[in-house]
């Protein structure tokens, strides 16, 4: 839930940097200080936090955020669009996507002084973890938020890392971070940068690649593209088109890594077609023994479900509302514990081995092997 009670200044005499405490993983009240807009449907929001505290986090990582929207409470994940070289405050980019709630409701009305609750920081898709000394940064669209805060990393730190980065947009003015992005370019020799646009407006000047990412395009671009760290993010299309270019040249996939914000990644959508297909044949021949009893210990309140199923539809059936964001396991939103019984889950990195080793699994993603007990 947001609210708006605080003026939108913060004195400089609260920054005392070895005082400071640094985030953590957790829920943490935030208060929005600048709104920026970025093109026509792009704003940044940056947030600080009521005490100052350092906004550490690795670079390409997301926050969920907690809000309340016509009095029902909900979850939305969103890349960490700053660097942590500037960790008084941090950002998100939000490209507002027609008839979707929140992106919507943040564009009409988070302002600067408002507060609200976010989770986070986390993610594995980040440029700590794997570190290189020539990546190349793919993204199109708002998919740019996490590449963007990498890149920023590298700069602002002086890294001695050789950035090729190409981004693919709609039309020249849909192009997040122009400026900045520009402004990198001109200053290190490290940086280079390389526009496509899909098409160009009437009067528009470009002088940037026309159409999408190809062959041609990657090896004018980073001709050592095979010798790169290869970092993704953009719509589903999109990146299943850099996988395949990827793959098409014998490049060592364990070597490209890529982030998805919505439809389900390359694999769970065919699974979830096959998992359907299969329930439905299955339909006709199933029995009282082929369902599961999902028991949610908390209220007591048990309810059978067919394979395939999720812990999360059992528990939306019985209307316990488990908060949910990505819906895909990315976010850790949805964990919750398997008490008895066991669940299989196909996750995509939401979780740690140590929360699954203590019983836990996210609940959008996993579904009971038998009759199972959930602490909820
Ligand atoms: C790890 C991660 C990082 C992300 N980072 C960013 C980021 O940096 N920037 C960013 O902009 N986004 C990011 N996203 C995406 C973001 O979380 C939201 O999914 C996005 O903003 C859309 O949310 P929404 O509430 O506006 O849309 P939703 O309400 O969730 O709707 C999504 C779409 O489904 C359609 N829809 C909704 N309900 C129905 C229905 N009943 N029938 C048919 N269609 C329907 C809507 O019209 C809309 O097009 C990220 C996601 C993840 C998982
Ligand atoms: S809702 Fe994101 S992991 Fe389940």
């Amino acid at each position: 839930m947001t609210t708006n009670t605080t003026p939108n200044t913060v004195s400089s005499d609260s920054f005392i940097p070895v005082n400071t405490q640094t985030w953590v993983n957790g829920r943490h009240v935030v208060r929005c200080v600048k709104v920026i807009q970025e093109t026509r449907d792009v704003r940044t929001f940056c947030f600080m936090a009521e005490q100052p505290v350092m906004f550490f986090f690795k670079p390409g990582q997301f926050v969920t955020l907690e809000l309340e929207i016509d009095g029902q409470q909900v979850m939305r994940s969103y890349t960490i669009s700053s660097s942590p070289s500037v960790p008084y405050s941090f950002s998100i980019t939000v490209k507002r996507n027609p008839g979707g709630l929140v992106s919507n409701w943040l564009h009409d009305n988070l302002d600067e002084g408002q507060e609200l609750a976010v989770h986070g920081p986390v993610g594995q898709f980040n440029c700590i973890d794997f570190p290189a000394d020539k990546v190349l940064l793919l993204s199109g669209g708002v998919g740019i938020t996490p590449v963007m805060s990498m890149a920023r990393w590298w700069f602002d730190t002086n890294a001695d890392v050789d950035m090729v980065f190409a981004h693919s947009s709609r039309t020249p003015s849909d192009i997040v971070f122009w400026r900045e992005l520009d402004h990198m370019a001109s200053r290190v020799s490290n940086f280079s940068l390389h526009l496509i646009s899909e098409r160009i407006e009437n009067g528009q000047a470009w002088h940037g690649y026309r159409g999408y990412l190809d062959q041609a395009k990657l090896e004018m671009m980073a001709p050592d593209f095979m010798e790169r760290e290869v970092y993704c993010c953009g719509p589903t299309p999109y990146m299943k088109a850099v996988k395949k270019l990827l793959q098409d040249n014998g490049f060592d996939m364990t070597r490209y890594h890529e982030e998805s914000f919505g439809e389900a990644p390359e694999g769970v959508e065919e699974q979830a077609i096959e998992a359907a297909e299969i329930a439905q044949e299955e339909a006709d021949a199933l029995t009282q023994s082929d369902m599961s009893w999902v028991t949610f210990s908390n209220s007591g309140q048990s309810v059978q479900i067919a394979p395939g199923e999720t812990l999360h539809s059992a528990a939306s059936k019985l209307g316990i509302n488990i908060a949910k964001a990505c819906g895909m396991g990315i976010c850790g939103t949805c964990k919750v514990q398997v008490k008895e019984g066991t669940a299989s889950m196909n996750h995509n990195g939401g979780i740690t081995d140590d929360d699954i080793a203590a019983g836990y699994v996210l609940s959008c993603c996993s579904v009971p092997d038998g009759d199972v007990v959930v602490e909820y």
